[in-house]
């Protein structure tokens, strides 16, 4: 059986005291769920308040971004042993924003992702297809790519410690969300690619998730295709009431 993990993306919202206030309100609602791992992704700026808040709970603190290098010139990035020394335990890597807005490619996604796994932190690797992708039948032929270049190096122990996150582009932030059927078709496509690269022990344990444009209401009928291992949320993520809900489907 795969433990759902139940994350938050928030992308670039909240101020540390606003974080503080999400913690007081999420904890006692979810905070203590333990069917699954509870993770919240805020912006680097709110790791420590996000850590100091969720201390004594199962909730996990991940970032949301990490830089490939240990430490060195590279302004504006912000290193593994910076984020471990927040006490944050996941990392997000490779969402589409960044790949869209921020020349994000399957080549940093995969330098980023083996950083994170030397220092400690669990990726969440996020990949997905464009909606000009989808509606010219090359969905699979994008995962694949993703797949082949962002995530194959890896090898069996790294990849053991992984979490993929399925993000159709075209579902996120749109309310749009895809159908609970083309999800798991995607999740098989990627999990057949793992399943060929790395074999069947480790296709059978990797958690795969779900993101874009999950909801309370419809988190339900996705977490029931046993194909999706739980779910990555970003809009839905900074109600702490909605969050809660999502988490408590
Ligand atoms: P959304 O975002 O839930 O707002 O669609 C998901 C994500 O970007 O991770």
């Amino acid at each position: 059986m795969r433990r759902p993990v139940m994350a938050g993306n928030w992308k670039m919202y909240k101020t540390p005291a606003e974080t503080t206030t999400f913690f007081e309100k999420f904890q006692p609602l979810a905070g203590n769920a333990i069917d699954c791992e509870v993770v919240i992704c805020p912006s680097f700026t709110n790791l420590t308040a996000a850590v100091e808040a969720a201390r004594g709970t199962p909730i996990r603190v991940g970032a949301q971004n990490i830089g490939w290098a240990k430490e060195g010139a590279f302004t504006g990035e912000v290193s593994g042993p910076m984020i471990q020394a927040t006490g944050a335990t996941h990392v997000l890597i490779g969402h589409s924003e960044r790949r869209h807005y921020f020349g994000e490619t399957d080549e940093t996604v995969f330098k980023r992702t083996q950083s994170a796994l030397e220092f400690g932190l669990t990726p969440i690797v996020c990949v997905g297809e464009r909606l000009e992708e989808r509606e010219a039948g090359r969905a699979e032929a994008a995962l694949v790519g993703q797949f082949q270049k962002g995530i194959a190096g890896l090898n069996e122990q790294q990849v053991a410690r992984i979490v993929i996150a399925y993000e159709p582009v075209w579902a996120i932030g749109t309310g749009r969300t895809a159908t609970p059927e083309i999800a798991a078709d995607a999740h098989r496509v990627i999990r057949a690619q793992v399943r060929g690269k790395f074999g069947k022990a480790a296709s059978d344990a990797l958690r795969i998730l779900y993101g874009g444009s999950v909801k309370p209401d419809n988190v339900k009928s996705l977490m029931a295709q046993p194909e999706i291992d739980g779910v990555l949320v970003g809009g839905a993520s900074l109600d702490p009431a909605g969050f809660a809900s999502i988490v408590n489907f």
